[in-house]
């Protein structure tokens, strides 16, 4: 802190401006292309200390030639940051965010990350733009791969543990990197789930389900927090002062940096909140938001309000000094190149640990949805398979959207993956069968592919009949979600459950293996196939993962974080909704309580739910008391056995309701979870703690407290099929 204030004592405003800037690479450090202006002059800038971060700058060679050009020129040679989006691993690619959240494996999504920032680092790279913690409830939004689900709670826990990864025990370890919680704040309501769109969040949403995941990665240490592109109940998130400095920086105590997103303060010009970018960078700074990506606003037009009187230094300096000790933790005034050791670089980029790493957190985060008969797991030794589909033989979906550095193509296909399990005897069929019915990387490739094409039905109708099984490789390719790829109809598209149905006429012995990045709409699916296995976009070892999974050297273990509809028009939809005044149904027959009249309320899978190889049930639930007082502890209790012949894990669910609130409460709330492993026939007792602080929240007087009253506890297998008991928080403390 003593040098970073020392430093500060010594710059010029334009100087500590320049570190609030944040250009992007889009051509090699080394110098833009002829005639590329632009180009030339952010070069200069870097020169003139004018920027104090770099994004999309990777690989140690480009990162030590654009760090000399910072170090080595500008006046008091301030190292630049180099960012990037390593959202699930460098070049040994993690399953995507919402997969690996599915294996509700805390210890395996911390390594995941921590593995993706040993690569990162050893890349040059001092920072991600990772973890996401966005609550996302509308599966039609693109961006959904890159979170952890529906839920408060749950997307809380997994940040705790991404940041832990990203950021290691030290911050200044050369195998460690910042991290990032974004977007702050909203981006997940994006209304009807396009992209970017307007989000309307009550103060009860606000508090209670968008801001704790934030809170949380705060108080683990998260580095950085980025601010969003959204307006969220009419202001554009980037100039929330109330959300960046009110909140983030005053109330949570945050010290880290806050980061633009891409080109938004420039963008509160069109959201119709700024009227140019003069004004669009006053908002901002004003707001809180510590560094500008890509819209050079605060290069252009803060100096000049500083100077006439309109920005105080003092709040510039604020701004600074947070980049600054951010560059000091990392240790980059000891040595600008820490981070750019090309050694390092050999040996620890996609090397054979950290690929065994990514096989078995993929398998983890296998959810199996349907299992009829025990169709699976499958035989090795002998029979005759059938692998048919669009995505069967893909090695590009599985890296998914966000995919680092990942080299195209480099993934395992899911044929390559059965073929590489099974023994000879096993008589392997392929046929591609139909194209995916999307072409989502161009609109050029778009209006050239035959979507409908059925020229490929007779080969793999040939190839499935007479099969013993038929693995379907059915879904979304990898840039189907992601940033800027919302979607209206999230069922499969083109002519794929044509395909299916035309497969299925000749042998109905089918397992569909779904790649997808967001919840599906599978009702038809689901109904006509015996055996439904959800392996997402699961990175570079994807077939191998999801061999393990169909030959049941894995037993799958994976569970939802995010409700599967039974159709687009139930979206948003979420286990923890609240229960409204007609929760129905009404005991007459009428129509006057909340449902729709043509669909079910309930989704077709519900958050939470997975199935295994083996059987777990679930004995009485217990309390060690029916009543809490604020400062006591109630333990509740359940023992699971597994009934069935093989060893597995379950997760072990805890829910909460809160009858009646000063605001009212969802009907269930995940409080906690256990992953736990049983051999066949084991018992095992879980036991779950909860406290008054479990049971806070932001209530009607803006306090985040528990009210006293009475409360469900739930246990369960998933949030619909739980067992319930009640307790009473004891009024110890005046309601106030
Ligand atoms: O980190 C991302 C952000 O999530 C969306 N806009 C671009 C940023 C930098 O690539």
């Amino acid at each position: 802190m003593k040098h970073v204030n020392e430093l500060l004592q010594k710059m010029t405003l334009e100087e500590k401006i320049g570190q609030l800037n944040q250009y992007s690479s889009t051509f090699d450090i080394t110098g833009p292309p002829p005639g590329d202006e632009a180009g030339k002059q952010r070069l200069d800038h870097i020169r003139n200390g004018m920027v104090g971060s770099m994004l999309n700058v990777v690989g140690v060679a480009a990162t030590r030639r654009a760090q000399e050009l910072a170090v080595k020129n500008a006046r008091l040679g301030i190292p630049m940051l180099f960012a990037f989006d390593v959202i699930h691993g460098y070049q040994t690619m993690f399953p995507i965010p919402i997969a690996e959240a599915a294996s509700w494996d805390l210890e395996a999504i911390e390594l995941s990350a921590r593995i993706a920032a040993v690569e990162a680092s050893a890349a040059g790279l001092h920072w991600t733009f990772a973890p996401m913690v966005d609550v996302s409830r509308d599966a039609r939004w693109g961006r959904v791969m890159e979170g952890a689900g529906e839920d408060p709670y749950f997307n809380s826990v997994v940040a705790v543990a991404r940041v832990r990864g990203f950021q290691g025990k030290d911050l200044s370890a050369t195998d460690t990197i910042a991290a990032c919680a974004k977007h702050f704040a909203g981006y997940g309501f994006a209304e009807a789930g396009r992209d970017y769109n307007t989000a309307e969040v009550t103060e009860d949403t606000l508090h209670n389900v968008v801001l704790p995941p934030f809170k949380a990665a705060v108080d683990a240490g998260v580095a950085t927090v980025m601010n969003a592109f959204n307006e969220i109940n009419g202001i554009p998130a980037t100039a929330d002062t109330r959300l960046q400095r009110q909140i983030l920086k005053g109330e949570w105590g945050f010290k880290g940096m806050v980061v633009s997103d891409w080109g938004s303060i420039g963008e509160l010009v069109p959201h119709g909140a700024a009227a140019d970018l003069n004004q669009a960078a006053f908002l901002a700074i004003t707001a809180g938001s510590d560094m500008d990506m890509e819209s050079s606003a605060y290069l252009a037009h803060l100096p000049a309000m500083v100077k006439s009187g309109l920005v105080g230094e003092d709040v510039i300096d604020e701004a600074v000094r947070r980049v600054l000790l951010l560059k000091a933790k990392l240790g980059l005034f000891e040595d600008p190149y820490r981070y750019s050791d090309p050694e390092r670089e050999k040996a620890l980029i996609y090397n054979e640990k950290h690929l065994a790493a990514a096989r078995d957190v993929a398998a983890k985060s296998v959810v199996l949805l349907k299992n009829d008969n025990n169709l699976l797991p499958l035989r090795k030794d002998k029979g005759v398979l059938a692998v048919i589909g669009p995505l069967a033989d893909d090695t590009d979906s599985p890296l998914g959207s966000w995919r680092g550095k990942a080299v195209a193509n480099s993934a395992v296909s899911l044929l390559a993956g059965i073929r590489a399990a099974v023994g000879k005897e096993v008589e392997v069929r392929y046929a591609q069968g139909a194209p995916l019915g999307v072409g989502t990387r161009s609109f050029v490739e778009e209006l050239t592919l035959n979507h409908d094409d059925r020229s490929g039905f007779d080969t793999a109708i040939q190839a499935a009949r007479g099969a013993d099984t038929v693995v379907m490789a059915l879904g979304e390719e990898a840039f189907q979600s992601g940033e800027g790829r919302s979607q209206v109809d999230i069922g499969l598209k083109g002519v794929q459950m044509d395909l299916l149905k035309a497969v299925h006429a000749v042998n109905p012995n089918i397992v569909v293996v779904l790649s997808n990045g967001r919840p599906l709409v599978l009702d038809e699916v689901a109904a006509m196939a015996p055996a439904l296995v959800e392996a997402w976009h699961l990175g570079s070892q994807s077939g191998h993962a999801v061999a393990d999974i169909l030959f049941g050297d894995v037993n799958p273990s994976g569970k939802l974080p995010m409700s599967f509809p039974r159709h687009v028009g139930q979206l948003p939809l979420y286990y923890n909704h609240k229960k409204t005044g007609r929760p129905g149904p009404d005991p007459n027959g009428l129509v006057f309580w909340s449902h729709y009249t043509d669909m079910d309320n309930a989704p077709l899978f519900p958050f939470g739910f997975g199935l295994s190889y083996t059987t777990f049930s679930y004995g009485d639930l217990s309390l060690s008391n029916k009543e809490i007082a604020f400062d006591g502890t109630l333990t509740v209790s359940t023992t699971v056995t597994n009934t069935g012949k093989r060893a597995g894990s379950e997760v072990v669910q805890l829910y909460v309701r809160d009858l009646v609130g000063t605001r009212t409460r969802p009907v269930k709330e995940l409080k906690g979870f256990q992953k736990i492993s049983l051999a066949a026939g084991a018992t095992q007792k879980v036991s779950f703690n909860l406290t008054a602080a479990d049971l806070a929240f932001y209530t009607r007087d803006g306090k985040w407290q528990a009210e006293p009253g009475d409360f469900e506890v739930f246990i369960g297998t998933n949030a619909r099929d739980v067992q319930a008991a009640r307790f009473t928080l004891k009024a110890t403390r005046p309601l106030n």
